[in-house]
C-alpha cells in the first residue's frame, strides 16, 4: 500500500530531514528587529526552494511586511483539501549570554536539537513538508489536495497575512486548515488543542515633569510618575487575581462542567508547575485551577516597566516619564478591540493628578474556540495516536496564534492544531530546543493524517 511506502521512506530519511532541518534553523530570520531583513529573504528562498524541489511551484507574495510562501499540490476534483500554516519567523534571542549554545547553530545533544526556532515554528512546519516528500518522492499519489502557506510576521504582530486572508479566501478554499505550533500534553500524551486564548497588548506611559528632576530640590513637591505608573498598574487586579476593568468579564464564555470535569481528568500536578516555572506557590484568580487560569479564564500580566535611573550606583532623581507594557490573554467571546478602549479608559480614569498617561495598542489577537467532533479533527487525533503511539487528549492553550480566528471567519472550515513540541521546549526563552524523535513522530503524524482524511470520502461525510 502507498502510504506504507510513504511511512517507510520518511523512515529511511530521518538523517536527511534532520540536516535540513538544522540548515532552515541557521537562518536567523527574526521578524522583529529590522536588522534581520536579509535572513527573513534567505528563510524565504531556503523555503522557495524546498517547495520548488518538490514540484509544487511556490508562489513568494511580497507585502508590505514579510513575505508569504503559498504552494499547492495539482487540486483534483472529488479530493479534501487540507491547508497547511506555518511561521517562519522566529523571536529575538536575548539575553543571548544564557544560551548553552549559539542560538543559530543548530546543536544536537541528548536527543533534543537545541536552536532559535527548533519548536516555535521551524520544527513543526517543516514536518509538514517532510510529510509531503514522502508522497512526492516515493511516487504515491497525494490522497488529498494540498495548500500551504507560511508567513514571517507571526512572532511580531504583523498584518499581512490577514490582509492576504481576506482577499484570496477563494484561493485558500479547503476542507480543514492544519496547524502545528502548539504542544503535546506531555512526553506520553499527544494533544489537540481546541482553544486558544487571545491577546491584546498594551503600551502605558506616564508622563510628569518636563524633565528628570534633582529628587532633593523638587522632591515631595511634584507628582513622580513612575510612583503613578506603579499605583495605576496596582489597581489592575485585585489580590484575588481578578482584573479589575470595568466590563471585562462581560463577554467570557462560561465553560461548561463537561470540559471543566475533562479538564479535571488530564491528571495536571501543581507541583509539576511550580518546578517549571521555578516559584514556591502558584497565584492566581480564585476559584479556579491552574489549567483554568491558564487556558479558560482571561488574564492581565505586566511584561515590561522602566522609568527613571537603572544604572550602577545611585543617581538622585525624579524621572520626566514612566513605562509598562502589558498584555491581557483573552478568551472566548472577548472582544480585543472592545477589551482595549476598556483598557484605556480605566487607565485614564485611575490616572493620579499631577501626571498625564498615554495608552497605546501594540497588538491584538482574536481569542478561538475549536470544533472537536468534527470528523476532519478526529481524523486528525487518530494520526496522531497512531504516529505518536498513545491515546491523544483534547486540551486548550494560553498562547495564541493571531491568523486562527481569520481562518475561522473567512474560510468557515476547522482548524485543527496538532502540536509537536513540548510545554518545556524553552519558546521564546534561551535553549529553546525540539525532540529529535517528536520531529521524526510529527512527520510521520502528518503523512497518517493525509491518509485519514483521505479515508473520509465521500466529501459529504466531511460537512
Ligand atoms: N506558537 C506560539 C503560540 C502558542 C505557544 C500557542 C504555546 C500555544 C502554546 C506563537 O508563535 C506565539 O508565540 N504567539 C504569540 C502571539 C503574539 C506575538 C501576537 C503569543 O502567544 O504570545
Ligand atoms: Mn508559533
Ligand atoms: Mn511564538
Amino acid at each position: 500500500m502507498a502510504l506504507q511506502e510513504v511511512l517507510r521512506y520518511l523512515d529511511d530519511h530521518q538523517d536527511d530531514h534532520l540536516k535540513q532541518l538544522c540548515e532552515f534553523l541557521k537562518i536567523k530570520s527574526i521578524s522583529t528587529q529590522p536588522e534581520f531583513r536579509d535572513d527573513i529573504r534567505r528563510a524565504v528562498d531556503f523555503l522557495e526552494s524546498e517547495l520548488m524541489n518538490l514540484g509544487l511551484h511556490p508562489e513568494i507574495i511580497q507585502t508590505e511586511g514579510h513575505p508569504l510562501v503559498y504552494a499547492q499540490s495539482a487540486q483534483r476534483e472529488g479530493l479534501p483539501t487540507l491547508l497547511f500554516y506555518g511561521h517562519y519567523d522566529v523571536q529575538p534571542v536575548d539575553p543571548v549570554e544564557l544560551w548553552d549554545s549559539p542560538p543559530f547553530e543548530p546543536s544536537l545533544k541528548d536527543g533534543w536539537i537545541h536552536a532559535r526556532g527548533a519548536s516555535d515554528d521551524k520544527g513543526q512546519m517543516f514536518s509538514h513538508i517532510k510529510a509531503i516528500e514522502g508522497f512526492i518522492r516515493t511516487g504515491a499519489d497525494l490522497p488529498v489536495n494540498i495548500k500551504l502557506i507560511f508567513e514571517g510576521e507571526e512572532e511580531s504582530g504583523g498584518k499581512a497575512i490577514f490582509a492576504y486572508t481576506k482577499e484570496h479566501s477563494a484561493k485558500l478554499a479547503c476542507d480543514m486548515v492544519v496547524i502545528s505550533d502548539t504542544h503535546l500534553y506531555d512526553e506520553q500524551t499527544p494533544a489537540i488543542c481546541t482553544s486558544l486564548r487571545g491577546l491584546c497588548y498594551m503600551e502605558v506611559v506616564v508622563t510628569g515633569p518636563a524633565m528628570d528632576l534633582h529628587s532633593g530640590i523638587f522632591g515631595g513637591a511634584v507628582r513622580n510618575p513612575a510612583d503613578a505608573l506603579c499605583r495605576i498598574l496596582s489597581q489592575l487586579k485585585d489580590e484575588q487575581g481578578r482584573v479589575r476593568i470595568p466590563g471585562f468579564y462581560e463577554d467570557v464564555i462560561v465553560v461548561s462542567e463537561e470540559i471543566r470535569n475533562e479538564m479535571l481528568q488530564l491528571g495536571h500536578s501543581d507541583d509539576v508547575l511550580k518546578g517549571e516555572t521555578g516559584v514556591g506557590a502558584l497565584f492566581g484568580e480564585s476559584g479556579y485551577t491552574s489549567l483554568e487560569r491558564m487556558w479558560i479564564r482571561p488574564t492581565c500580566d505586566v511584561n515590561g516597566i522602566w522609568s527613571g535611573y537603572t544604572g550602577l550606583g545611585a543617581k538622585t532623581v525624579i524621572p520626566a516619564t514612566a513605562s509598562a507594557k502589558v498584555s491581557m490573554r483573552l478568551v472566548p467571546n472577548q472582544d480585543p478591540e472592545r477589551i482595549a478602549s476598556a483598557f484605556s479608559a480605566y487607565v485614564q480614569d485611575i490616572c493620579p493628578e499631577g501626571v498625564s498617561v498615554a495608552v497605546h495598542r501594540l497588538g491584538c489577537a482574536k481569542p478561538v474556540q475549536l470544533p472537536r467532533d468534527s470528523a476532519l479533527v478526529l481524523a486528525g487525533k487518530t494520526a496522531l495516536e497512531k504516529g505518536f503511539g498513545h491515546k491523544a487528549v483534547f486540551i486548550g492553550d494560553g498562547g495564541s496564534i493571531p491568523i486562527v480566528g481569520t481562518f475561522q471567519e473567512y474560510l468557515h472550515v476547522p482548524v485543527l492544531l496538532l502540536g509537536y513540541g513540548l510545554l518545556t521546549d524553552n519558546i521564546h526563552s534561551p535553549n529553546e530546543r525540539f525532540k529529535i524523535t517528536h520531529y521524526y513522530r510529527g512527520i510521520r503524524t502528518t503523512a497518517l493524517l493525509l491518509g485519514e482524511v483521505a479515508g473520509l470520502v465521500p466529501l459529504k461525510i466531511l460537512r
